[in-house]
């Protein structure tokens, strides 16, 4: 039979009708949790609702996770349904690529308060029911938070401080019983990368993919354990860091990883046909 570690646990996934929130969403049924899944567009997050099952089990939530207002009147409800809140999953992300000067002001605004300020924010409008429960918080941030990419300079910058601000927490509830972790993945195979993989850089590329339900089974982990990050590929993360460290070894690194990304290309678009 399988393990039910989240059951009788309310949990909140943000970016959860497709992708790693969806998959996240899916995991959390499977351990016998009740999810709420929010996302922007009402049509989709029925569809994910009605494709995971699971019933009463599941709440959909549409909001901007970006409109603070609407998403604490998400939390209210959530409360005044269930009662409790055992779990945020803060998911949802957005990225429009390309040097800085290529974006428009509004764009590397959207990025900034999707990436950073509305995990920052929902996180303090959930903690009070989380120290109830001595439940968790689990953000999704990538590797570009781990090692500078350029090309995608602001969006790098709002997952680097999407970990300084899960480390931060983390080491501030300590003491509390609530977990505070982040996910660190590389390029993983949902619509955020395939629907425009004509402007991911091949650096990106060079990376092996995961897919969502391998992010999925990271969160999962987190959340029970709160160990502060889990990231993927090991070998991605383990070069992050060195590329972190030793910026001058980064540099020469980078054409050896391009190659390796345009062939990683090739063979991706194969497959996609
Ligand atoms: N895919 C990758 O290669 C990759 C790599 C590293 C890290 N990540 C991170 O993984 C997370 C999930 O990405 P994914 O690949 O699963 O993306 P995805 O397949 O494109 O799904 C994104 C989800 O987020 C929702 N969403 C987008 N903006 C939102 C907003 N402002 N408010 C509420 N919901 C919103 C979308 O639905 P609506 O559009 O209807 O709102 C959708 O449900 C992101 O934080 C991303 O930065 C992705």
């Amino acid at each position: 039979m399988a393990s039910m570690r989240f059951e009788e646990q309310v949990v909140l996934v943000t970016g959860a009708s497709l992708g790693v929130g969806r998959a996240c969403a899916e995991a959390l049924l499977a351990e016998g949790a009740t999810v709420v899944l929010n996302a922007r567009r009402l049509g989709p997050l029925e569809a994910a609702a009605e494709a995971v099952g699971a019933g009463e089990r599941v709440h959909i939530a549409p909001a901007d996770v970006s409109d603070s207002a609407a998403m604490g009147a998400v939390i209210s409800d959530v409360i005044e349904r269930y009662g409790r809140l055992d779990g945020l999953v803060n998911n949802a992300g957005a990225h429009f690529r390309g040097p800085v000067t290529e974006r428009t002001a509004a764009e590397l605004g959207i990025m900034v308060d999707v990436n950073l300020r509305a995990p920052l924010v929902l996180s303090r409008v959930v903690l009070p029911h989380l120290l109830e429960t001595r439940g968790f918080i689990v953000n999704i941030a990538s590797l570009a938070g781990k090692v500078p990419l350029d090309g995608s300079a602001a969006y790098s910058a709002t997952k680097f401080g999407l970990r300084a601000f899960t480390f931060a927490l983390h080491e501030e509830l300590r003491e509390s019983g609530v977990r505070v972790s982040c996910v660190s993945p590389g390029p993983i195979e949902t619509s955020f990368i395939l629907d425009d993989l004509s402007t991911v850089t091949d650096i990106t590329l060079s990376q092996r993919m995961c897919t969502p339900a391998d992010v999925a089974d990271m969160v999962l982990d987190c959340a029970l354990d709160g160990l502060p990050e889990r990231a993927w590929p090991p070998e991605g993360a383990r070069l992050a860091t060195i590329g972190y460290l030793f910026p001058a070894l980064r540099r020469m690194l980078k054409p050896l990883m391009r190659r390796r990304g345009a062939r990683n290309r090739q063979k991706l678009l194969a497959r996609l046909g």
